[in-house]
């Protein structure tokens, strides 16, 4: 049985000055909202912390799919949980022991995801992966919204469907960095369940039209639909 698709709009590349009405408008058509979490240390960039989720949360009913790029998930990821965080992921490198911190996470009633950058093989979160709900593959360097798709990340994408299916994992493959109408399809074919997309969306007058767009795209990839 396929998975749903999923479409997570990114709010990095929404006018942060009207979040709430930004979110409003592609909530008809969207499953998850993606909040892209930067800490200045992780990435060169800063964006959000745990008190604009939880303004957020009072505002949308759909699920924050909240990625963590900060060198300390251990003190934070609870905080974005507490916020009211459905779903929380991590790079996983950054931590002493992250498999013990997914379990936290887990305790909290929270969804737990983790992201591997470009560069890094499935085999480095291996271990994991009977333990998450989702893994983020990134296909741009973490950092900034508006970068261009890097497909060489795909073989990643099929390498996680097999072992999934072949030991029983329930996670979530999504994929993160340079989505739109034009390569979503690529990756929905090797094996993505799950798409962000920031500026495909956000940096379009017609928000809907975009996602509605995207989704469409996605779903003609599947030979299931
Ligand atoms: C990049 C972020 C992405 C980014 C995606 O570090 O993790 O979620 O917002 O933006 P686009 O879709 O514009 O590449
Ligand atoms: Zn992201």
């Amino acid at each position: 049985m396929p998975r749903d698709l999923i479409l997570a709009p990114s709010i990095l590349s929404a006018d942060f000055a009207r979040l709430a009405d930004e979110i409003a408008e592609v909530e008809p058509v969207v499953q998850w909202l993606h909040v892209d979490v930067m800490d200045g240390h992780y990435v060169p960039n800063l964006t959000i912390g745990p008190a604009v989720v939880e303004h957020l949360r009072k505002a949308t009913s759909l699920p924050f799919d909240t990625h963590l790029m900060i060198t300390d998930p251990r003190t934070y990821a609870p905080q974005f949980v507490a916020a009211g965080s459905e779903s929380v992921t991590f790079h996983p490198e950054v931590d002493d022991d992250p498999l013990d911190l997914i379990d936290r996470l887990h305790e909290m009633g929270a969804d737990v995801g983790v992201s591997i950058k470009p560069a890094h093989p499935l085999s480095m979160v291996e271990e994991l992966l009977p333990h998450i709900d989702l893994l983020l593959v990134m296909s741009v360097e973490p950092g900034f919204g508006g970068q261009s798709f890097m497909p060489e990340v795909l073989p990643k994408v099929t390498e996680a469907a097999a072992w999934r299916d072949a030991n029983g994992g329930t996670f979530r493959i999504e994929i993160d960095g340079g989505i739109g109408v034009e390569t979503v399809g690529q990756a929905v074919a090797a094996g993505v369940d799950t798409f962000v997309a920031g500026s495909a969306i956000f940096g379009t007058p017609d928000r809907i039209a975009a996602a509605e767009a995207i989704l469409a795209a996605a779903h003609a990839a599947r030979p299931s639909g």
